[in-house]
């Protein structure tokens, strides 16, 4: 285990498992809808490498990266594109993937656009979802795991870029980023 982590909360397999799960439900439900399934740079990369494996219809991938961040651990409300669809979304039915919902407030914006765009459906699949941070109304249609108000990494999670090789999600040592501030 790396160093700067407290506790492992979620291994490779239990991440397997759970994409297999929801792959089928995703299956399932758009199963003749043609999706455009987006991933949210950077950090759902290596979720939504697993959820597409496991959806077993017709989907196109697409790539967005939003910024709300920066390297603080707080989100701030704003969200930058930094990098657009290649895809319209009008008509389409659209399946965003994410790392973690916190406040929602990056997945709210990013919801708004979609629909302001006049995708035909927005949902939401994220590997985590925090929902004591929760300030604003969004709920996902597809959750991985519920995790504890605290800051995790790995799996795509990042701290400062770090991290999100590590093939596991686990909780980042308080002391990692109490010394950075
Ligand atoms: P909001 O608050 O807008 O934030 O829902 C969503 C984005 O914030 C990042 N985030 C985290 N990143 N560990 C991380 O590495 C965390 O515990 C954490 N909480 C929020 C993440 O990029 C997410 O897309
Ligand atoms: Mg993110």
């Amino acid at each position: 285990m790396n160093n700067d982590i407290k506790e492992v909360l979620y291994s490779q397999e239990d991440i397997k498992a759970v994409a297999e799960k929801l792959g089928q439900e995703i299956t399932k439900d758009y199963e003749g809808k043609n999706p455009i399934v987006i991933c949210v740079l950077k950090g759902a990369i290596l979720f939504m490498a697993d959820i597409a494996r496991e959806i077993k219809t017709y989907c196109e991938l697409d790539f967005m990266d939003v910024s709300s961040y920066g390297d603080a651990t707080e989100s701030s409300g704003e969200v930058k594109i930094i990098k657009d669809l290649d895809t319209s979304v009008k008509d389409r039915h659209v399946l965003i993937i994410e790392d973690i919902i916190d406040t929602g407030r990056t997945l709210e914006r990013l919801v708004d656009l979609l629909e302001h765009r006049n995708a035909a459906s927005v949902k939401i699949c994220t590997l985590l979802d925090k929902p004591e941070r929760r300030v604003k109304g969004v709920s996902p249609d597809y959750v991985g795991f519920e995790v504890p108000n605290e800051f995790v990494v790995g799996y795509g999670l990042d701290y400062m870029g770090k991290y999100r090789n590590l093939p596991y999600v686990g909780i980042l040592k308080p002391a990692v980023y109490e010394n950075n501030d």
